[in-house]
């Protein structure tokens, strides 16, 4: 019963073990993240791995060792009172202390003395979690396998951000090799249709259950009046007719901050399309596939759209109820589907695509208001902006969410094709500033009844 689970869960995370959170489980899921690292960036050349490809990004090989250097901060260091098997680099890779723009400066380890020392954290990691204690309350980081799930989530972060430097570096740095993504087209012909969605009195955020940051809890019920929002994610099709009708240049579609954005970046579509009516995605630059969900959009943009055609962006607590809310069974699913883990049926998640997929192309994921593709493909903006739920408790550490609290960002919603499956749920909120394009963001519409 989700609306009586609503107070504060314990510190720990995880209010229970989870079935299955084994030793095993944890050793193969740490594996599956690494090697999935390893792969994405195989084929970069040593210099591209060096090198600052945007002033937004950091170096590849800042990533690499930073995934090593919080490994060793949580698994071993706070979760096991280890000394840091590296004290030198501590300041290097901490990303509060250095912003990414100046990370090129840093003495960062290069390549090979990255890739050592992520075999060395990793192979101490290992002998921690062959004595690490799961079912001990008091041990708030290894308590149900809080930290260990967290480690291997942010690793995945990582290799979602890595993907985004990838796209920013010139044409021919990166020539991924593109699974097959199944879908049907049929949905197509839902483009810019909008579903009713019940209101009422709906849970937010995760249950307690499992595995969450901080910033998903507490749950906590909300009230909602009814509304509607668009079946699939706003395509390039449609975008490209707000291009055609002048939406960059009509200052009546944008906000103020919107519009004085760009102006002062002269912007007049979206990050990566040409003007002649071509996107490039790493290194195919190809004309532009009106049926793919936009992505590469400012929460500016994404705004003025929906401004343009009489409608707004959905709150987070709207997407949410709209992604996971059943009024008929009054059931709160953990995926727009239901509770099962995401299967290639349901949503395009998990890299291995490396694009977004025809915007509906996956009936089987479909949320019970018939919203599709809420989950995967791209991540979509909400109108709100990242703060702390009603009862929120740091944990494990203010710097995760807590201190972009406060109106700087706004949240997004549902992973994108370059997420990976174990890190996105209907509650998981992503945070950008509004004027951030490289994320693999897109968005859907909204409107009041
Ligand atoms: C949740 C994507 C905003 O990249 O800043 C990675 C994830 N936090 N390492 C970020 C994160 C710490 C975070 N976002
Ligand atoms: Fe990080």
């Amino acid at each position: 019963m989700p609306l009586a689970n609503t107070e504060t869960p314990p510190p720990g995370g995880a209010v229970r073990l989870a079935a299955g959170n084994s030793r095993e489980r944890y050793a193969d899921l740490l594996e599956d993240a690494r090697s999935r690292t390893h792969a994405l960036v195989e084929q970069v050349s040593e210099d591209d791995m060096n090198r600052v490809h945007d002033p937004l990004m950091s170096p590849l090989v800042w990533d690499l060792g930073h995934i090593a250097a919080f490994e060793d901060l949580w698994l071993c260091q706070r979760g096991a009172g280890l000394r840091p098997l590296r004290s030198d680099l501590a300041r290097v890779y901490d990303a509060e202390e250095t912003p990414r723009a100046d990370r090129g400066e840093l003495p960062y380890l290069r390549l090979g003395d990255a890739l050592e020392f992520m075999a060395a954290v990793r192979a101490r990691a290992l002998e921690v979690l062959e004595t690490a204690a799961f079912d001990q309350p008091a041990d708030v980081l290894n308590h149900g396998g809080f930290v260990w799930d967290m480690l291997v989530q942010h690793e995945h972060q990582h290799n979602e951000t890595m993907l985004q430097t990838l796209k920013l570096a010139p044409a021919g740095t990166y020539a991924p090799a593109r699974r097959e993504t199944p879908g049907d087209p049929a949905a197509a012909r839902l483009d810019g249709d909008l579903t009713k969605v019940t209101g009422g009195i709906v849970p937010i955020g995760d249950d307690g259950l499992r595995f969450a940051y901080d910033n998903e809890r507490p749950r906590h019920a909300v009230e909602l009046d009814e509304f509607e929002i668009d079946v699939l994610p706003v395509t390039n099709g449609r975008f490209s007719e707000f291009v055609a009708d002048g939406g960059y240049a009509r200052r009546e579609w944008w906000s103020e901050e919107g519009w004085a954005w760009r102006s002062a970046e002269g912007v007049e579509r979206p990050l990566f399309w040409s003007e002649d009516g071509t996107e490039r995605s790493f290194e195919r630059e190809a004309a532009l596939d009106p049926s793919l969900p936009v992505i590469h959009v400012s929460w500016f943009e994404a705004d003025a759209f929906a401004r343009s055609r009489g409608l707004r962006l959905p709150t987070e607590r709207e997407w949410e109820c709209a992604a996971s809310w059943d009024p008929e069974l009054q059931n709160k699913r953990r995926f727009p589907w239901g509770d099962s883990d995401p299967t290639i049926e349901q949503a395009n998640l998990d890299q291995l695509g490396f694009g977004p997929a025809p915007a509906g192309a996956f009936s089987a994921g479909a949320a019970p208001c018939g919203a599709l593709g809420m989950i995967g493909d791209v991540w979509e903006w909400t109108a709100s902006h990242f703060d702390g739920y009603p009862g929120f408790g740091a944990h494990p550490y203010p710097e995760y969410s807590e201190v972009f609290f406060g109106g700087a960002y706004r949240v997004l919603r549902g992973g994108s094709w370059a997420t990976r499956p174990a890190v996105i749920r209907n509650s998981f909120r992503n945070w950008d500033h509004p004027y951030r394009r490289q994320i693999h963001a897109g968005f859907r519409c909204a409107r009041s009844r």
